[in-house]
């Protein structure tokens, strides 16, 4: 069975992710979703937020799973059988950035990287930018799905801090 591991914070899930997710899940047997665990960096969602709203939006593909991971991914994929990492690419900086984590994965570990272009539609979709655009009011519909639009204005518009219950930041707001 070909596996391969679609990586992020996916904090929280786009549209765009979920294109690459269902193109990945057309060319390999089998993808696993995985959600990075990083107590360092801030996030609006806990990482069971954002394994919820993955595994409710990817519950149309059958050959598609969601996992969470710590520490480094080439780990993960070597413990999860899957010889590929795919991402999508949406701008000449992703690539730059890409690339270099491409090469440093395969020499950690005989895992391919295999990049998929974004398509033009979710080209300029980032989750950073969904954020901001709803914590000042705007309309992301159509960007993200919409179980992350309703949690998105929840969060963001009940917390101005936008940080994940429980975290540092969101504790300093009280
Ligand atoms: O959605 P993101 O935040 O751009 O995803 C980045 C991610 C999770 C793919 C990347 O940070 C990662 O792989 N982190 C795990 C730690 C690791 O393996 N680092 C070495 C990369 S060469």
């Amino acid at each position: 069975m070909r596996r391969a591991v679609c990586p992020g914070s996916f904090d929280p899930v786009t549209n765009g992710h979920l294109d690459v997710i269902g193109r990945a899940a057309s060319l390999f047997d089998a993808v696993t979703v995985a959600v990075l665990v990083n107590e360092a960096k801030q996030t609006v969602f806990t990482i069971d937020e954002r394994i919820e709203m993955l595994t409710e939006a990817v519950a149309g593909w059958d050959n598609v799973e969601v996992a969470s991971f710590e520490g480094l991914l080439v780990d993960f994929c070597v413990a999860h059988q899957a010889a590929s990492i795919v991402k999508g690419v949406r701008v000449a900086a992703d690539f730059d950035y890409e690339v270099s984590m491409a090469h440093m994965n395969g020499r950690l570990a005989r895992v391919e990287t295999v990049f998929l272009p974004a398509r033009p539609e979710w080209a300029f979709v980032a989750s950073s930018l969904v954020k901001e655009v709803v914590r000042f009011g705007g309309d992301v519909a159509g960007l993200v799905p919409s179980n992350v639009l309703t949690r998105l204005q929840q969060r963001l518009t009940a917390d101005p801090t936008g940080a994940a219950p429980g975290s540092a930041r969101a504790e300093q707001h009280r």
